[in-house]
């Protein structure tokens, strides 16, 4: 019988690709997934610490591990990601029933650990925030059926925002080799991989702290000419960083999508400055307006934060009047959270729970009526979708997403997974669209 592994995952997508390589390094040692945490030999939770309730949520399951424990004395349990490297083996002295505590960057390890584990039972953390990161498993198998996957070009954050535990729990910015990226993404378009998103934390510095090459505008470049590969998308900017020749790729590129997904934290200078976000609103502004310029149709997405320390009704105003003046297509909104270690930890002005929520609620409202219009306004256009799947209703209904993003359902009485589709958008809901079949899309040939 092949021994069972689950993994429950928190967080971010550097979180979800983690745990996608960690599944395909076990399945390389002759391990198969579980779906349920019950059956599992090994069990592992990948946690986020980036606000306080993600951290509380992790630690919760861990502590659900401990009768799971004792019921099988075999199983092992680990904790792996930022809350691993946050709290390090303080969590072996709190949960008795952990085996294995591991940093984000000393995943790539994990079948030696595990059989070590298995060997000595022996209780093992692994923390070195100093080493380089390591490129994917082989995927093999793992990618079976999926048209969409992520591919990590960079990890770590050296811009310090004083709210944000990242730079600590990821480490400082390190790149991977440009000819192993284009070589992996060679890889996976061979395996029926259509569109891949490039991640990091701050993609826009691929290779700047090694003064390496290429730059991430001629990684994109690169990656545009590789045969098969129909669509990449990269997340995250940081404003700061996004310079005019990345900007004008835009216009250029067949394959990179028209969306770009730029965290502004707030619309307050005073606000952003004790952020140490590094522009203005005005700068930022001033960003949207070239994007738009180089391609009307981009959608924009951001990140917002609301009772942030010392954000007084017209800091928050000034947030209101950004969503206002830029018209996202989506925000990711969120009540500031305090992380020990970090500067903002000893800023004065702090927001009560009550007002942060308030804030949140209205910004929240707003955007909803903002994102409803956005979707209407694509009502009778033609969109070009990669079918990613079957929808959540089932009984023949499709699921894929526009060029800018945004999920549209439809009917297809044959499975069209991988295939790139002309819809015309019928209806325009608050989180999805809804289209029917035009004919085949603009097929990326070279
Ligand atoms: N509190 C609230 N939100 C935070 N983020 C990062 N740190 C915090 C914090 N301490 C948000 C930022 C970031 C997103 C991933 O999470 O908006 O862009
Ligand atoms: Fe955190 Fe700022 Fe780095 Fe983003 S850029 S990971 S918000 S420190």
């Amino acid at each position: 019988m092949p021994q069972l592994f689950h993994i429950k995952t928190f967080g971010c997508q550097m979180n979800k690709h983690d745990s996608d390589s960690i599944s395909q390094i076990l399945m390389n040692e002759g391990y198969q997934q579980s779906k349920s945490i019950d059956d599992a030999d090994i069990v592992l939770v990948n946690t986020c610490a980036v606000r306080v309730k993600a951290e509380e949520k992790a630690l919760s399951v861990l502590g659900r591990l401990a009768p799971l424990k004792q019921k099988k004395r075999n199983l092992i349990a680990g904790v792996i990601g930022c809350v691993a490297q946050e709290q390090g083996t303080d969590l072996l002295k709190r949960f008795p029933h952990l085996d294995l505590i591991l940093g984000p960057r000393n995943i790539h390890h994990i079948d030696k650990f595990i059989a070590q584990i298995k060997k000595k039972r022996e209780r093992i953390s692994s923390l070195d925030l100093s080493g380089q990161i390591t490129s994917f498993p082989k995927y093999n198998g793992y990618l079976k059926g999926r048209v969409t996957c992520f591919l990590k070009i960079m990890e770590g954050c050296d811009n310090f925002c004083s709210y944000c535990i990242v730079p600590f729990v990821r480490g400082r910015e390190t790149s991977l080799s440009a000819q192993k990226l284009i070589d992996e993404a060679n890889r996976l378009v061979r395996q029926g991989i259509k569109e891949i998103t490039l991640i990091g934390q701050n993609v826009n510095s691929y290779n700047v702290r090694n003064g390496s090459v290429p730059t991430f505008p001629r990684l994109l470049k690169e990656l545009d000419s590789i045969s098969g590969l129909k669509r990449i998308r990269f997340t995250t900017s940081h404003p700061k960083d996004l310079s005019d020749e990345l900007i004008g790729l835009f216009g250029e590129l067949t394959t990179l999508c028209p969306h770009i997904h730029l965290p502004v934290q707030s619309g307050s200078d005073a606000i952003l400055g004790f952020m140490n976000r590094g522009y203005t609103r005005d700068t930022y502004l001033s960003l949207i307006e070239r994007l738009r310029k180089v391609r009307p149709d981009i959608a924009i997405t951001t990140d917002l934060i609301v009772g942030f320390p010392g954000e007084r009704e017209q800091d928050f105003q000034d947030s209101l009047r950004l969503i206002e003046d830029v018209k996202f297509d989506n925000i990711f909104s969120f009540k500031y959270s305090e992380r020990s270690g970090t500067r903002a930890v000893h800023l004065p002005g702090k927001i009560g729970d009550t007002e942060k929520q308030r804030r949140l609620f209205l910004l929240q409202q707003r955007q909803k009526e903002i994102t409803l219009g956005k979707n209407n306004s694509l009502e009778g256009t033609i969109q070009e979708v990669l079918v990613e799947g079957p929808g959540k209703r089932g009984n023949h209904q499709l699921s894929g997403r526009t060029a800018g993003n945004k999920v549209v359902n439809f009917f297809s009485p044959t499975d069209l997974r991988g295939e790139l589709l002309r819809l015309n958008i019928i209806q325009g809901c608050q989180n999805s669209l809804l289209g029917e079949i035009v004919g085949a899309g603009d097929q990326k040939t070279s």
